[in-house]
């Protein structure tokens, strides 16, 4: 690599990731934010949430590489520097953490197992009725690598799965519907509804009251995407009204979750703290160390994103 490489997340992060990126290319020349040095000497910049505005001090800055799968937090206004190239992580634990979480979710519910818990609590012991797997229809909105591969395992264990993407999937035994022309068709066949979308304009407010009205009465929702993505106030009026039987919220508009957001505490609602799926520096370091040596050979990158679309 020519120039230095700017990283920015929280700081006991950064530290792991200087250490994992050095075990690779111990000639790298790393800066930790907001030690940069000199602003003309940041040619790549790794980052997490970092200021959007503070990339535009670097003059050189040609690469700029989420620390995740998303890239949402690099085009928050004014979005990333004209002309510099935008790349992400894919990493094979990130994929399988995200098909666990969601495989937890689904089968939680699917399987009944808070009101086998509350039954447990009050010594209740009662059987419910038996869960129908291959006719509960699971669907799962974004079909990229991580929506896939849920897809993937979720029919594995016989459930009947649908993905709804921007271009038509071929995936074996998994129904694919495409755009917005498909979009009702898809929700009207969908029991659990899983939101694996990169958050876009187009994207934004996805999971909304619409949206919800269009899925059959007692239909569960899991978002692991985006806080965006989702309307809180129209899933907190459909879990009242009875229409929706429940959701598992991994990610919000405002994180962290404020103390007195009604999701906490709401008996229909699991919430956990942006956990789905998180990277692992070690995992993904050699993907980075690649990426920066394509970047000095003039090589095409890995995992690029289309700065156009925004994802
Ligand atoms: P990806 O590979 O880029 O896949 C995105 C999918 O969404 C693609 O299938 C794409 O369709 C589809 N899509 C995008 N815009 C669309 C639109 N307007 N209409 C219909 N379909 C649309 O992304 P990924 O790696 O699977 O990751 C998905 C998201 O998961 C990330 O962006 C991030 O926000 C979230 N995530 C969350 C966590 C967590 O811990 N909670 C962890 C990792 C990632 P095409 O295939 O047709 O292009
Ligand atoms: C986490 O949210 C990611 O995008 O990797």
């Amino acid at each position: 690599m020519t120039g230095a490489l700017l990283v920015s997340t929280k700081p006991a992060t950064m530290e792991v990731w200087r250490r994992e990126l050095l075990a690779l290319d111990p000639a790298l020349d790393i800066r930790l934010f907001p030690e940069t040095g000199p602003v003309e000497d940041i040619t790549a910049a790794v980052t997490w949430n970092h200021p959007p505005e503070d990339l535009y001090r670097y003059p050189n800055l040609r690469l700029l590489i989420s620390m995740g799968a998303g890239v949402d937090h690099l085009f928050r206004p004014p979005g990333p520097p004209p002309g510099v190239a935008v790349v992400r992580l894919v990493d094979r634990l990130l994929t399988a953490a995200m098909s666990e979480y969601v495989l937890l979710a689904v089968l939680r519910h699917h399987r009944q197992a808070e009101l086998y818990r509350a039954q447990q609590k009050a010594r209740i012991w009662h059987e419910l009725p038996a869960p129908d797997t291959e006719n509960t229809r699971i669907g799962i909105l974004g079909m990229g690598t991580l929506g896939s591969d849920a897809a993937r395992k979720l029919a594995a264990l016989r459930f009947k799965v649908a993905g709804w993407s921007r271009t038509p999937k071929r995936l074996d035994g998994i129904e694919s519907f495409v755009g917005d022309a498909e979009m009702m068709k898809f929700l009207s066949r969908t029991d659990i509804l899983v939101c694996l979308l990169p958050l876009t304009p187009s994207t934004r407010g996805i999971l909304n009251a619409r949206t919800f009205a269009a899925l059959p009465r007692g239909a569960y929702v899991i978002n692991v995407a985006r806080g965006g993505h989702l309307v809180e106030a129209d899933l907190l009026a459909a879990l009242d009204s009875g229409h929706l039987s429940g959701a598992t919220l991994d990610v919000f508009e405002i994180e962290p979750l404020p103390g007195e957001h009604p999701f906490w505490g709401h008996p229909k609602v699991i919430v956990t703290p942006h956990a789905a799926s998180i990277t692992i520096p070690r995992s993904v370091a050699g993907q980075v160390v690649e990426n920066l040596r394509r970047l000095a050979a003039g090589e095409e990158l890995l995992n690029r994103v289309d700065v156009t679309v925004g994802y």
